[in-house]
């Protein structure tokens, strides 16, 4: 527990398909605290899934939701909280979460998120092109903000979920 001294909760950060809710899940109960995940909760407030969200009032409108639960949950300490992927778009978001946790960026290359949600139609997101384009294009334009807010670099690539988790809880 040394590294998530003294921050108060562990924030999850990184692309679709890193692996931020299964890791989460799995720390959670390993450390004791209590896991959240925004977008369920973003959808459990809305009543809506995230494409319809996505659907009903844009990416925009799904960000002003994001960004609001986000600083609700944080007003709460001893959670796992598992993020979307874009909530580090926003700049009150990355401060939020630096100020509130000990932020891990947990990574994944292109090729295993391919893999990882080949058979996935819960993203919006993918089905704006190309997918290998559309993932490409987030990672480049989101690197240097999963940076900014990163205080661990978790690559998750060559792991399972539970075996990524094992060995990042190693390292707190
Ligand atoms: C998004 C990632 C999704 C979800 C929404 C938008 C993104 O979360 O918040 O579809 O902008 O990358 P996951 O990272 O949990 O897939």
């Amino acid at each position: 527990n040394r590294l998530m001294n003294p921050a108060t909760n562990l924030v999850l950060v990184g692309p679709m398909g890193a692996g931020k809710t299964c890791v989460g899940r799995w720390l959670a109960e390993r450390f004791g605290l209590r896991m959240v995940d925004a977008d369920k909760e973003i959808e459990r407030v809305a009543g809506a899934s995230i494409n319809t969200i996505f659907e009903c009032e844009g990416e925009s409108g799904f960000r002003t939701r994001e960004r609001t639960t986000i600083a609700t949950l944080l007003g709460d300490d001893g959670l796992v909280l598992s993020t979307g992927g874009g909530a580090v778009l926003d700049a009150d978001n990355r401060r939020l979460l630096r100020e509130r946790g000990f932020v891990v960026h947990l990574h994944v290359g292109v090729e295993q998120q391919l893999e990882r949600l080949a058979r996935d139609r819960s993203r919006p997101l993918l089905a704006r092109g190309d997918r290998e384009d559309v993932l490409r294009t987030l990672a480049a334009q989101r690197a240097p903000l999963y940076a900014e807010v990163a205080d661990l670099v978790f690559d998750t690539n060559d792991y399972s979920s539970t075996e990524a988790a094992a060995r990042l809880a190693q390292e707190l």
